[in-house]
């Protein structure tokens, strides 16, 4: 370890040390702990590691170490190279100690606390190190972290006093025309490392003639959380989830050893990596992922300005009532509504229509925007191109936007509410508007081979099955706010807002998306596995029966406080 490095560690956890901490054996070893590991076993690790042990700090003092510029700090592609970096960095404060521990971009020379973000990361090139950092964690039984591209809503991939286990840079790619398991072919398909983001992905795949599918960001992990949550995307309803697309895991168990989980071998495993919930399960390596020929698309968007919530309500029944009018070419849709700028609400829609003309695409459209102008409402920026899957689904092109403080809730809205109650979605947009909700944001991804599929070999939420959409509701804050008005924010999430966004499910037993939600959903065993909870928690006990890998409303985490750091 170099000098400067031992410097840092020492200092980091120096200052942990500082604060006395009563704990028993159930909780996870901290710093100041008698059973935390000395310099000289860390230094041990370091060199098993070949020296990829690294410290990690908030990303807003990695950002100001090296005087990164606001473009970087906004950047995805950037930020997924920084060791503690957050997307949604109000992951990496600490807003509830006392006293708060925050290191925020916009700090005005306030000190920075470590927060949640974790002491150390084992910058992984192999599984080799990942066994090296699990065997370690439980030996002194650490916290632990697993993180990709730190993109995750639930903040699930940072833990406060925990070492990290890194895997983005483990970037291999690899295709064969013919993936067999168990002498059973199952086709093209492609094993990615799981660090490989996903525009890295599609455009591998794009100089192959091939696609697969996923989301409509660039980096995103194809192999990290994504697929262990379900992995939506534009193309499925043409092909499925992503989830549904995985063929075979590779993944560090918390006893150290490397499996390879399909349909043959460790087939409950790889059951519950098909969308049993990210981070629960060990540490993936490698994933592969069935691939399509690829196809031309045609991308589709416009906007829609209306005057008053009352306006949107009745446009959003409208558009309720067209939802069914893209199945026939299982086109894709993304509608999201911004209550900006005020006093109108402005709704964007982006529609991606495989196989079909830029000229059908505008005509399937036409029936909705036609209804939308005789409410009163303002369509414009119309715009229809036509393109390879693997370049159209980019929206923003080549990178994602990051730095800001957003937290999620979210509702699976099923087929058969907008079959029998137009009305009531159209009110319960109403409803979350003249709340305050500051973005809703619709995502046609179900239904088609998502529904067609309905009995796969997987742990996806069978809601996802009955679903036509996933509804989404933001809340988002600036710097300024103080952690008290974060906790309110939180709270209003979760106890104000989402109950009515439960409304427009017209069930009681509603499903929301488990890498889209939010983490403190109160049912959270129900909300996000459904009937798969007793299974997953079965599974979780023969393969973590130590709890190693516990995230916030994961499998098994109702036995852990919030920080997962003390059994309850
Ligand atoms: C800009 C943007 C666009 C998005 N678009 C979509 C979309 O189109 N469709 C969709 O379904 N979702 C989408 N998401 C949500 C996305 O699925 C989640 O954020 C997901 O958790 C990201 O996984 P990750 O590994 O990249 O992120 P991370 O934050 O690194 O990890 C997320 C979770 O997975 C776990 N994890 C990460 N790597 C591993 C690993 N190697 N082994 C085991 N566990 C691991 C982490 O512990 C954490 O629990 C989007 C998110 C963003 C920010
Ligand atoms: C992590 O390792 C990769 C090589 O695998 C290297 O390029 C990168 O700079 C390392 N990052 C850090 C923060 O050490
Ligand atoms: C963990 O403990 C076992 C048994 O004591 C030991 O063999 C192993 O080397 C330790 N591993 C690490 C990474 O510390
Ligand atoms: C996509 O469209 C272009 C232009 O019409 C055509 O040349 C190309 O062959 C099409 N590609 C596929 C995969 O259909
Ligand atoms: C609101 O929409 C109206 C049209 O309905 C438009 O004339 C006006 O400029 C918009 N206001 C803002 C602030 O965008
Ligand atoms: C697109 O159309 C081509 C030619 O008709 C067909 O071979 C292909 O299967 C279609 N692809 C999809 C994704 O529908
Ligand atoms: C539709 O929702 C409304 C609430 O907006 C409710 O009163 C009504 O009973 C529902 N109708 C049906 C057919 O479910
Ligand atoms: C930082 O300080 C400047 C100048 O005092 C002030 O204008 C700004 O609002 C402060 N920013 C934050 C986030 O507090």
């Amino acid at each position: 370890m170099s000098a400067m490095r031992a410097f840092f560690l020492i200092a980091v956890v120096g200052a942990h040390r500082c604060l006395s901490y009563r704990r028993d054996s159930s909780c996870r070893t901290q710093p100041g702990d008698p059973g935390f590991p000395s310099d000289a076993l860390w230094d041990q690790l370091n060199e098993q590691v070949e020296g990829r042990l690294i410290p990690v700090v908030p990303s807003a003092e990695a950002c100001k170490e090296v005087g990164c510029t606001p473009s970087q700090w906004h950047s995805g592609l950037y930020e997924a190279d920084v060791p503690g970096s957050m997307n949604s960095y109000n992951w990496e404060q600490d807003y509830t100690s006392v006293p708060p521990s925050l290191c925020l971009y916009n700090y005005n020379g306030t000190a920075c606390g470590q927060g949640r973000v974790p002491l150390y990361a084992i910058n992984a090139s192999s599984a080799a190190d990942i066994q090296a950092g699990v065997n370690f964690a439980s030996n002194h039984s650490l916290r632990v972290a697993i993180k990709s591209s730190g993109h995750d809503y639930l903040g699930r991939s940072t833990q406060k006093n925990s070492l990290l286990l890194w895997t983005q840079f483990l970037k291999d790619i690899s295709f064969t025309d013919s993936f067999t398991v168990e002498e059973l072919n199952l086709g093209s398909a492609v094993t990615v490392g799981s660090g490989v983001g996903l525009q890295a992905l599609y455009d591998a795949c794009k100089a192959q003639g091939k696609m697969v599918v996923g989301g409509s960001a660039a980096t995103v992990s194809a192999g990290g959380g994504y697929v262990q949550g379900a992995g939506h995307s534009a193309f499925s309803p043409l092909l499925g989830l992503a989830a549904d697309n995985a063929l075979q895991f590779e993944v560090v168990i918390a006893d150290g050893t490397l499996v390879t989980a399909n349909g043959d071998s460790h087939p409950d495993l790889f059951w519950a990596l098909r969308g049993g919930g990210a981070g629960s399960w060990g540490v993936v390596t490698a994933v592969t992922f069935r691939t399509y020929s690829t196809f031309n698309v045609t991308s589709h968007a416009a906007d829609v300005t209306m005057a008053s919530p009352d306006q949107a309500g009745a446009v959003l029944k409208a558009h309720a009532t067209h939802i069914f009018d893209w199945d026939d070419v299982h086109a894709g849709q993304y509608f999201y509504l911004y209550n900006s700028p005020a006093p109108n609400i402005t709704m964007t829609l982006w529609t991606l229509f495989p196989n079909t003309s830029a000229e059908d695409a505008i005509a399937k459209m036409a029936p909705f925007f036609n209804d939308a102008r005789a409410l009163g409402a303002i369509v414009s920026d119309e715009r229809a191109s036509t393109g390879l899957a693997n370049d159209i689904i980019q929206r923003s092109g080549s990178d994602d936007t990051t730095g800001a403080n957003v937290i999620l809730g979210s509702r699976l809205i099923p087929a058969s509410t907008y079959q029998s109650n137009q009305s009531l979605i159209g009110e319960t947009y109403l409803a979350l508007l003249e709340q305050g909700v500051q973005g809703i944001l619709g995502h046609l991804v179900a239904g088609g081979k998502v529904s067609d599929d309905a009995n796969p070999f997987s742990a996806i939420h069978p809601k996802w099955r009955t679903a036509k959409t996933h509804i989404i509701i933001t809340q988002s804050w600036d710097d300024s706010t103080s952690p008290a008005q974060v906790e309110q924010l939180k709270e209003d999430l979760t106890n104000k807002h989402i109950p009515v966004l439960v409304a427009m499910t017209g069930e009681t037993d509603s499903g929301s998306y488990s890498n889209e939600g939010d983490v403190r959903e109160p049912a959270f065993q129900e909300t996000f596995y459904g009937p798969n909870y007793q299974k997953l928690l079965s599974i979780k006990a023969a393969y973590d029966p130590n709890d190693l890998f516990i995230v916030g409303a994961g499998v098994g985490s109702e036995r852990w406080d919030a920080e997962g750091l003390c059994r309850l």
